[in-house]
């Protein structure tokens, strides 16, 4: 960036920037806008280049400056989602024109966030990468609704798994056999549309089907649908409820606290802070 440059970005947002490019990748948080880390905000403030997800929450775009590039990496100009590679080269590319670029994820960079392969590029093309975590869905979508994923005398065991793929795939390289016979809770990420497979081989494989599930679709969005029953039921209500994704996939005897942490008065929520600029 051009000293000049870098003086009008003061001027716009109060922040000296560091000559030259960088890049970082910041966790976004899940659904709601002010889930967002303070380094986060402040560094989306002073970006020049903001590459976001689709899971990411918007409204944060109405945090970056005037003039900064905004590009959709879930919505490409000729209507498909730009690829991992091309990401990686658009993030690289900007960053090497002495840009400041911020890759906006939803909830954190590395749980399931491909931010790892967007780390390594910018490790390969010499370029200075931070990264910011974010909150990530995986613990706080059910903490959002009441539902804490490890409890004293429930369970100190959390899993966090990708249900991708259909646990009957011979492609599937999460050990369910574990988490079927272990004691702790499972969350299941991106496993809406093999809910039916994964409800059923735990059970198979040792889960006892009155086990506690809850699905919670778009949490911390207007949009938010929760829904819970045992786990030999939760794929059939959930088809019945119509819940797509995105959605989180709680099992465990935690889910059996919601009841009473999301309907004691305690849970309703603490007073909007009016924002001062972090
Ligand atoms: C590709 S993974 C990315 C996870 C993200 N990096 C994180 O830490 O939350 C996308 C999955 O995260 C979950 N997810 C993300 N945001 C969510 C939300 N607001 N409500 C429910 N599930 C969400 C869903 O399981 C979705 O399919």
């Amino acid at each position: 960036m051009r000293t000049t440059d870098a003086r009008v970005a003061m001027e716009v947002t109060g922040v000296e920037r560091p000559p030259g490019g960088w890049v970082a990748l910041v966790g976004g948080g899940p659904g709601r806008a002010d889930l967002i880390t303070v380094r986060g905000l402040r560094l989306l403030r002073i970006a020049d280049v903001v590459l976001v997800d689709r899971l990411a929450p918007r409204e944060l775009l109405a945090d970056t400056r005037p003039g900064a590039e905004i590009i959709d990496a879930g919505k490409a100009p000729h209507g498909h989602n730009l690829t991992q590679d091309e990401i990686n080269a658009v993030i690289v590319d900007r960053g090497l024109r002495g840009l400041g670029v911020v890759r906006l994820k939803g909830g954190d960079p590395f749980v399931f966030g491909r931010g790892g392969e967007e780390a390594l590029a910018c490790a390969a093309a010499g370029l200075p990468c931070e990264i910011v975590p974010g909150v990530t869905s995986a613990v706080a979508v059910p903490a959002l609704v009441g539902i804490p994923v490890t409890h004293r005398g429930i369970t100190q065991d959390v899993a966090i798994v990708s249900g991708h793929v259909d646990p009957s795939h011979p492609g599937s390289t999460v050990d369910w056999d574990a988490l079927a016979t272990g004691p702790g809770t499972v969350v299941v990420l991106m496993g809406v549309a093999a809910l039916a497979g994964i409800s059923r081989e735990l059970v198979k494989r040792g889960r006892r089907p009155d086990t506690p599930t809850a699905v919670i679709h778009a949490g911390g969005t207007a949009d938010e649908v929760v829904l819970t029953g045992p786990l030999s039921d939760i794929a059939e209500l959930a088809a019945e409820a119509g819940i797509g994704s995105p959605a989180v996939i709680v099992v465990g005897d935690v889910v059996r606290l919601r009841d009473q942490i999301a309907g004691a008065p305690s849970a309703r929520r603490a007073p909007d802070i009016p924002d001062r600029r972090g």
